[in-house]
């Protein structure tokens, strides 16, 4: 599917021009400073993985928190529809940090087709970033991954707030039923999760997915609605 142009009239929009020209990531220097320390942290040196690039300007960032000898082995999942020219511009991203195609693996693909090879191949990761969509059956279905994580592993989440509910509310449900994951830090709406023990059962089943799929209407009707008013407020003040 061809990528939509984009009309700069939203809050959403005029960050994501922002994104593409600058090739900055998506997120807050905060954010960005508490990746950096969680990758730094805890000698965690098996697979790394980002789902939902955007223009790869956190994957830069998160690359850089390595040297060369260290940096463990990334792999960057996303749709690559997101914006005109998305891939190249990720590549472009990445060589303006001196990096080459060998450093990511990136596979243009949906998260939870790429997460069914993934699991077919046995493949186990130490860090996981999740940033696709922000939509709650999406977000419950990226957590799937967590069951290709390892015992120490960590899992961080953006735009964990108010502003995305979806994100919100099926990291809530999450956190419920699987006791052995929890909070180590927040800076602002990045969240980390640790994963503390192996888990006794799928920690996203059938019974979750429906809890998701129950919720996205309601939420997305209620995004539409605050969407509306904050734009509202936004052109107001301009
Ligand atoms: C908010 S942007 C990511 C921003 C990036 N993490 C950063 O900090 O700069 C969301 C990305 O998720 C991707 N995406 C959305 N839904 C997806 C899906 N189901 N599977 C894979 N990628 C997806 C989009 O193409 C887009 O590139």
């Amino acid at each position: 599917m061809r990528p939509r142009p984009i009309q700069a009239n939203t809050v959403k929009a005029k960050k994501l021009i922002r994104c593409i020209t600058s090739l900055e990531g998506e997120m807050t220097s905060e954010e960005h400073r508490l990746l950096v320390d969680l990758l730094q942290s805890g000698k965690r040196r098996g697979m790394h993985l980002e789902i939902g690039t955007g223009a790869g300007g956190t994957l830069c960032v998160m690359l850089n928190a390595f040297t060369c000898e260290n940096r463990p082995r990334f792999v960057a999942v996303d749709k690559m529809g997101y914006f005109p020219n998305q891939l190249e511009i990720v590549k472009k991203n990445l060589a303006r940090y001196g990096f080459d195609e060998k450093t990511v693996e990136i596979r243009v693909a949906k998260s939870d087709a790429a997460f069914i090879h993934a699991e077919a191949a046995n493949e186990r990761y130490d860090f996981i970033l999740i940033d696709g969509s922000h939509k709650v059956r999406a977000v419950m279905g990226d957590l799937r991954w967590s069951r290709l994580v390892n015992v120490g592993g960590l899992i961080c989440l953006h735009d964990y707030s108010h502003r995305f509910l979806g994100v919100q509310m099926a990291v809530n449900h999450f956190l419920r039923r699987n006791q052995n994951y929890q909070r180590v830090a927040r800076a602002g709406s990045l969240i980390a999760l640790h994963k503390t023990a192996l888990a006794t059962r799928r920690e996203v089943t059938r019974s979750d997915e429906f809890y998701a799929s129950i919720l996205h209407l309601p939420l997305k009707l209620i995004t539409k609605w605050s969407r509306k008013k904050e734009q509202k407020w936004h052109s107001f003040c301009q």
